[in-house]
């Protein structure tokens, strides 16, 4: 198999020091036409990355939003610490609003501000430095976390078997090498044949674009399916399970994802096919009782009317654009985060895979 997509990366201006350097990202609207990085160390450009998906999928959000907030205060003049901890706060506030549905957004800004905070006696380069550094660890987390996933995963599939997928959770929406495709990347490298069926999500075709894209260059066997055939292809007996990722998981287990999600577990159930959601603990929200709480995206009409410039609907017309739905935890089979694989009651088996 061919090494893991580096997705998103820091790259130091100077070989041996961490700072100043600048973001590095595969610039997922150009796929899977142009394999196209983005480098900047604007914090609005990276604001404006996750808010045009250039980079997205829950883990990867956090992790440019943890690079973000370094990319902003890199080159600060704050005189101390304190001075620091407020345009750390400030860019954090900023990248908050680009996107409000993956926890993980607020999860790495929340661990950058700690960290801040924490730091505030501290000379502004050496925080700056510990933030940096923070960053990278998260990023270096994320990778491990992913293997973990796939370690835990495969236990859930056999040599032969078929998996659907909906959206991308693969190696493009985390450091390197997915949640739900992580399974699939660890039964490849075993020498299992392992073959997936890819709806294509609409209406922004993450399906299509970046996990046909990427499994097809790992040398997995890939189908892409419209996302109303995945009710037919399980009622012929086609699909072993369900794998798909999550933006946020509630303490109950209600999981989002990406629009859609919630209609193949419907599907799933109706055909007595398992139905697997794999994220890393990042993205738990025990906070939520369930997933009623759970904020939802809208996105911009135009993103259904005029996909991908071509207009596709009458002009004026009424849209409805969730880019979430949840899926109730009566739905999922299992929850496969790093430290292992969480069956029902989930309430208890998330706070002890938590804790
Ligand atoms: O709008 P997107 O492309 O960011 O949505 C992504 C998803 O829904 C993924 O399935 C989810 O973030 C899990 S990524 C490991």
């Amino acid at each position: 198999m061919k090494p893991p997509l580096r997705t998103i990366e820091w790259i130091p201006d100077r070989p041996g020091v961490v700072l100043p350097g600048r973001v590095r990202l595969i610039d997922q609207t150009k796929l899977p036409g142009k394999l196209v990085y983005l480098e900047t160390d604007d914090l609005h450009k990276i604001w404006t990355a996750i808010k045009t998906l250039q980079i997205r999928g829950a883990p990867a959000i956090g992790i440019a939003a943890a690079m973000g907030v370094v990319a902003a205060v890199q080159k600060s003049r704050a005189r101390n610490g304190a001075e620091l901890v407020a345009e750390v706060e400030r860019a954090a506030g900023y990248l908050a609003t680009s996107r409000p549905t993956a926890v993980n957004l607020f999860w790495a800004l929340a661990r950058m501000q700690r960290l801040a905070r924490a730091g505030r006696a501290r000379p502004p380069a050496e925080l700056r430095r510990r933030l940096a550094r923070a960053a990278l660890r998260i990023r270096d987390e994320d990778a491990a976390m992913c293997r973990a996933i796939g370690r835990h995963g495969i236990r859930l599939l056999r040599d032969g078997c078929t998996v659907l997928t909906h959206c991308n959770a693969g190696g493009l929406a985390t450091a390197e090498f997915g949640t739900a495709l992580a399974p699939i990347y660890t039964a490849r490298q075993r020498g299992w044949d392992v073959r997936v069926f890819a709806d294509e999500t609409r209406p922004l075709l993450q399906g299509a674009r970046l996990t046909a894209w990427e499994l097809a260059q790992a040398g997995v066997d890939v189908t892409l399916i419209c996302d109303h055939t995945a009710a037919q292809v399980m009622k012929e007996g086609r699909i072993d399970c369900v794998m798909v990722g999550a933006d946020r998981i509630a303490a109950n287990g209600d999981s989002a994802n990406k629009i859609g999600t919630y209609a193949v577990a419907l599907a799933a159930r109706a055909h007595g096919v398992p139905f697997y959601v794999l994220a890393p603990s990042s993205t738990f929200d025990l906070t939520l009782a369930s997933g009623a709480r759970i904020p939802i995206e809208e996105r911009d009409p135009r993103e259904i009317t005029h996909g991908f410039g071509r207009c596709t609907a009458p002009g004026g017309i009424k849209v409805y654009a969730p880019a979430f739905d949840v899926t109730p935890a009566r739905l999922i089979t299992a929850i496969v985060c790093e430290k292992g694989i969480c069956r029902p009651p989930f309430r208890p088996a998330l706070q002890r895979a938590a804790s």
